[in-house]
This record gives C-alpha cells, sequence and structure tokens, in this order.
C-alpha cells in the first residue's frame, strides 16, 4: 500500500528546524514587545468576502491563489492567503479603536496560498508581521520599517538584505496617474503580454511589477507616479525618507514597487534578499488608509508589514553556512616529516599575529597536500621541503595565481605582514 505523503507545497517542520523557528520566533517577539506591539491571532479561516472586499478581486491572491469552499451552509469560506484582512476584521469586530487611539498588534501564523511550489515558496507558509491602526503620520512609517529592521539586524540579515520604497501617492494621485500610464502604454498594447493586458484592464498599475525584461524596457520611458502627488502625498514621503535617514536605516527608492494587494495608499516597501534566488522578497507592506473603510466602519488609518518565515529562515541558514566556513590564511604543506617541528612552530607564531593558520597531519603525499589546500579556501600555502630546510626557507605560494616566492624561516611574519596590510 503505498504511504500517504504530506500535499505539495506543505512541509513538515522537524525537531532539529523547530530549534530555528523557536529562536526565530523570540527575536519577533522580544523585539515588538521593545516596540509595544502586542500578539493578535486569529481564526485560520474566514468569510471569503473579507479578502475579496480588502486584498481585491483582479488581484493574483484573489483570482487564482485562494482556498475557498462552500460550507454546508452555503457560506463561502476562504483559508486565510494574508493576515491584515484578518486583522482588520478582529480590529472593527473587537472595537480596537475605542480602546486605544492607537493598536499595534503583531502575529505569526500559517497562511495558504496555491502558488507554483519553489524555493521560498509554499503553498502553507508563515507570516510573521505587525499592523499599526490609527495615525495618519509618516512616524508610524518610520516605527514600522525600524521594527523590521531591528529584526533583520538581530537575524544578522541586515547586509544581505536591500530596503526598497516607494510612495504610490492617495487615492485621486493614483486615478491621474492611472489614466497616464494606460495613454502612454495604449500605442503599444500588442508588445504586452497576456498577463500585462490582462492588467491594462483591471489594474495598470501592476504592470509595473513586470518581470519581462521587454516590457521593463519599454516601461522606462513611462510617466512617473512621482509627478502625480498631491502636496501632501509629497511632503509625507519625503517625511518618511528623513526619519529614515535619521535613523541610518539605508533605502533605495523604486518608483516600480506598486505591490500586488490593492489596498495600499501612499507609502510601499519591500525588504529582499539576494540569496533567496527568484523569491526574493522577505518583507512586505505599507499604508493601507482606506481599509478599514472598505470594510465598512469608521474611516482608520493603517499601516504594516509581512514577512515570509520559511524565507527569513532561507537567508539566516544561507549566512550561518557561510560564516561558519573555516576558511584558513595559510595552509602548510609539510613534505618531509623533519620539518615538522618548523612547521609548527611558524604556524602557532602566525596564529599569535592573528592568523588562521594549519597542516595537514596525515602525513600525505606534496600533491595530496596541495589539493587539500586549495579545498580549504587558504589565500596561500607554505611549502617546507628538503632544500628549504637546508636552507632556513620556506615557500610561499598564493594559492589564487600560483606565483611562489623563497622566504627566510625568520621572515615569515613580516613577510606575511607585509603582504596583507
Ligand atoms: P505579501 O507581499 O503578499 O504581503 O507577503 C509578505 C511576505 O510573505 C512576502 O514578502 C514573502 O516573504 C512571504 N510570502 C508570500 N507568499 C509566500 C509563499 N507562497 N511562500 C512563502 N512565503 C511567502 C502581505 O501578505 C501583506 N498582508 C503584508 C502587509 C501587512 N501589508 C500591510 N500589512
Amino acid at each position: 500500500m503505498n504511504h500517504i505523503k504530506s500535499i505539495k507545497g506543505t512541509h513538515d517542520i522537524l525537531p532539529e528546524e523547530s530549534r530555528k523557528w523557536q529562536n526565530l520566533e523570540s527575536i519577533i517577539k522580544d523585539t515588538c514587545a521593545k516596540f509595544g506591539y502586542q500578539e493578535i491571532r486569529t481564526p485560520i479561516f474566514e468569510d471569503t468576502n473579507l479578502f475579496l472586499r480588502s486584498v481585491g478581486e483582479e488581484t493574483d491572491i484573489v483570482s487564482k491563489e485562494m482556498y475557498t469552499w462552500e460550507d454546508k451552509d452555503g457560506t463561502s469560506l476562504t483559508l486565510r492567503p494574508e493576515l491584515t484582512a484578518s486583522v482588520a476584521r478582529s480590529y472593527i469586530q473587537n472595537n480596537l479603536g475605542g480602546k486605544s487611539p492607537i493598536q499595534r498588534l503583531y502575529y505569526i501564523g500559517p497562511l495558504f496560498r496555491r502558488e507554483r511550489p519553489q524555493k521560498g515558496r509554499q503553498r502553507q507558509f508563515h507570516q510573521f508581521g505587525i499592523e499599526a491602526f490609527g495615525s495618519s503620520h509618516p512616524e508610524q512609517e518610520a516605527e514600522i520599517i525600524a521594527l523590521a529592521w531591528h529584526i533583520l539586524l538581530k537575524s544578522g540579515l541586515e547586509n544581505n538584505t536591500k530596503l526598497y520604497l516607494n510612495s504610490i501617492g492617495s487615492k485621486d494621485c493614483r486615478i491621474k496617474y492611472r489614466d497616464a500610464l494606460k495613454k502612454f502604454i495604449r500605442p503599444h498594447l500588442n508588445k504586452l503580454s497576456k498577463p500585462s493586458l490582462q492588467r491594462f484592464e483591471t489594474n495598470p498599475l501592476r504592470i509595473l511589477d513586470t518581470k519581462n525584461k521587454d516590457e521593463q524596457m519599454l516601461l522606462k520611458g513611462a510617466p512617473k507616479i512621482s509627478n502625480y502627488y498631491s502636496n501632501s502625498d509629497f511632503e509625507h514621503f519625503e517625511s518618511v525618507k528623513h526619519f529614515l535617514e535619521t535613523m541610518h536605516i539605508p533605502y533605495t527608492i523604486n518608483s516600480a514597487l506598486v505591490r500586488g494587494l490593492d489596498y495600499y495608499t501612499k507609502t510601499v516597501f519591500e525588504f529582499t534578499s539576494e540569496t533567496l534566488g527568484a523569491q526574493n522578497a522577505l518583507i512586505g507592506g505599507g499604508r493601507y488608509d482606506g481599509l478599514i473603510e472598505t470594510l465598512g466602519a469608521k474611516s482608520t488609518p493603517g499601516v504594516g508589514f509581512a514577512a515570509g518565515m520559511e524565507r527569513f529562515l532561507i537567508a539566516m541558514t544561507d549566512l550561518d553556512k557561510k560564516e561558519n566556513r573555516f576558511k584558513p590564511d595559510i595552509y602548510f604543506i609539510c613534505i618531509d616529516e623533519k620539518g615538522l617541528p618548523i612547521i609548527l612552530q611558524i604556524a602557532n607564531q602566525l596564529r599569535s599575529n592573528g592568523y588562521k593558520a594549519i597542516f595537514d597531519p596525515l602525513r600525505r603525499s606534496m600533491k595530496a597536500q596541495l589539493r587539500e589546500a586549495n579545498k580549504s579556501g587558504a589565500r596561500y600555502a607554505l611549502i617546507l621541503g628538503e632544500n628549504e630546510m637546508n636552507n632556513d626557507s620556506i615557500i610561499f605560494k598564493d594559492l589564487n595565481d600560483s606565483t611562489q616566492k623563497n622566504v627566510l624561516q625568520t621572515n615569515v611574519i613580516n613577510f606575511f605582514d607585509n603582504l596583507t596590510n
């Protein structure tokens, strides 16, 4: 009988892995506590209408990726494909705004999207995220981006990630820009791919997001949304940038960043990591001032982000591998065992001077030792043979370009210091 296997795009988290999950979870919880964010847990499934109304019917998530079914009473239910909508629903339903004018919430949990599985893309995956309700001011964006930055710092990922920032302006700005963009694209419709053609009708801004190289070239001449900002859109975005600069959080403006969910307005951002390959978005978020109103409650501004936990862990594991790999500066090759005392002594001197030095304790052939030296990633090999023993020297071989030099044994440290300074 065939064994039953887990469903495509889902994964078990085994004990060895779950240690890493717990470690990441404690970084998230500690950081959220420092910024005054409290945990919220919402159900795994919701009324389908929640996602239709908030994420948007024309988005990839809603139109293609949701796990939706009809319950026995006829209600349409959906496994949550994201959490902002669920948290917004709970905020309204539980009148959290009435309890405090500012609500800072965070969550950790599983989500479901029927995407094509690949590295960093699953059908059941996990996010941690935060949502801040109540402030329409740019310092709120600054706060949440700073929180994301702290988590990246604590996870050691700050140098492997890049923050891309954009403002998609307020609603009026987007309406004007949409018209201008359509006008620009219309003469080129015959060159567009099928998905972009469809987006031209439903959500033309998403065309800016295209991965198609020809379309990217075409869009180079497209109007820029920044030319359509109102004064207040402009000032808001300038303040966000200014606050980030004062906190020394590096960012790059990317005017093509529009995000794939309908509820965003003004600031949007993404942290990406090169180590992740095609699925390089680690964190995504932005402002969504219209969302609460769209869901039928009193207009309340909001801003938040979510990060893929699996992607975080992939990036952290890659980093671990890179950093833990022992790479010596010098690999000693001793051809005759009589030379061992000399090697051991020079190696120790080098180590005392801060260099990483190793030798081959297996007394293998010169060829085998040289092979090992190359494999070790060392930049230099120091080779001691009979000739060198006779004239108190040692061969200094640069393993990058294979050049070599004879150096007096008493001069090795000096020689090395000069080379590396
Ligand atoms: P999102 O960009 O759809 O935004 O997802 C956020 C993050 O979840 C991505 O950057 C990625 O790391 C991870 N992610 C998304 N899909 C998958 C997948 N299939 N497999 C693995 N990881 C995935 C949102 O979900 C918004 N709710 C974020 C937000 C919160 N905006 C405001 N507040």
